[in-house]
């Protein structure tokens, strides 16, 4: 069952001058099903971030449809879209987004303090949240005191402690080491896995990427080429077919 259907996107930038439009989306189709863990990756500039602007209801500059689950989103009011994004979404980042202001625990709990939760229930979500992303020892610090793994792991649990429908995520281990792209890319399969989350993660990194259930590949503002990793298959072998279809498709190493 499909949770997001996206059809004939296309998105075009305003450039210098009167009539000149840069076009970033070329007509894009893309389908995510339930309980799905996509990647999303292209050359530098291919219109990534452009599309999870979009998907995310971010972006509503746009021509073509959106569909998540029952609802439109290219035909929703401004406040519809804002409360389906609350409601329905999580969102992760590269840079993280937490809130200097606030220790690690009050930054993962901020959805559920916004929903106005009984303070039960935000102790009871928050002490599944602080064990299953192993922050325990550091839900009193903040966010600037910490590693970059761990307010990545912080910035997850947020993004999930509602019970979103869908997550997005651009580049997530874009500014990690190797180790703790490592743990955060387990995690996030680990959610995917146990707790059937969908998610849709922009990243350059193929090695990202291998974790992922299905890898789309953005050309000339399109998809030109998806590749799926079969039921069961090491995920050492996807990483091997997804070099591959990089150099398929095209793009300097460099790019990617
Ligand atoms: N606000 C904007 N105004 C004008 N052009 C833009 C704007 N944002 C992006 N673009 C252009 O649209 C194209 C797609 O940009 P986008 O940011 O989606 O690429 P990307 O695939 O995410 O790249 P990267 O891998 O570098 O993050 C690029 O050529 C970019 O220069
Ligand atoms: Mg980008």
């Amino acid at each position: 069952m499909s949770i997001l259907t996206v059809q004939n996107l296309v998105k075009q930038y305003k450039g210098k001058g009167k009539n000149n439009l840069f076009p970033a989306l070329n007509g894009l189709n893309f389908t995510v099903d339930c309980g799905e863990f996509v990647a999303v990756m292209g050359p530098s500039g291919s219109g990534k971030t452009t599309l999870l602007n979009i998907l995310s209801g971010i972006d509503t500059e746009y021509s073509g449809s959106v569909q998540l689950d029952d609802c439109s989103l290219s035909s929703m009011k401004k406040d519809q879209l804002a409360l389906l994004r609350r409601q329905r979404m999580g969102f992760i980042f590269q840079d993280y987004n937490l809130l200097d202001s606030l220790n690690m625990r009050d930054n993962i709990m901020l959805p559920l303090v916004l929903d106005e939760l009984e303070p039960e229930e935000i102790e009871a979500k928050m002490a599944d949240m602080l064990t299953l992303f192993e922050l325990a020892e550091v839900q009193d610090k903040y966010p600037y005191t910490v590693s970059g793994g761990q307010q990545q792991r912080a910035a997850i649990a947020r993004a999930i402690i509602n019970g979103p429908e869908i997550v997005f995520a651009d580049e997530p281990t874009g500014n990690l080491d190797s180790k703790s792209a490592g743990t955060v890319m387990r995690t996030l399969a680990g959610l995917n896995r146990d707790r059937q989350v969908t998610i849709v993660m922009v990243t350059h990194d193929p090695f990202a990427a291998s974790y992922c259930s299905r890898v789309v590949f953005i050309k000339d503002g399109e998809i030109g080429l998806e590749i799926s990793r079969e039921q069961g298959a090491a995920r050492k072998t996807f990483f091997g077919t997804i070099l591959d279809s990089l150099a398929f498709i095209g793009g300097g190493e460099d790019d990617f």
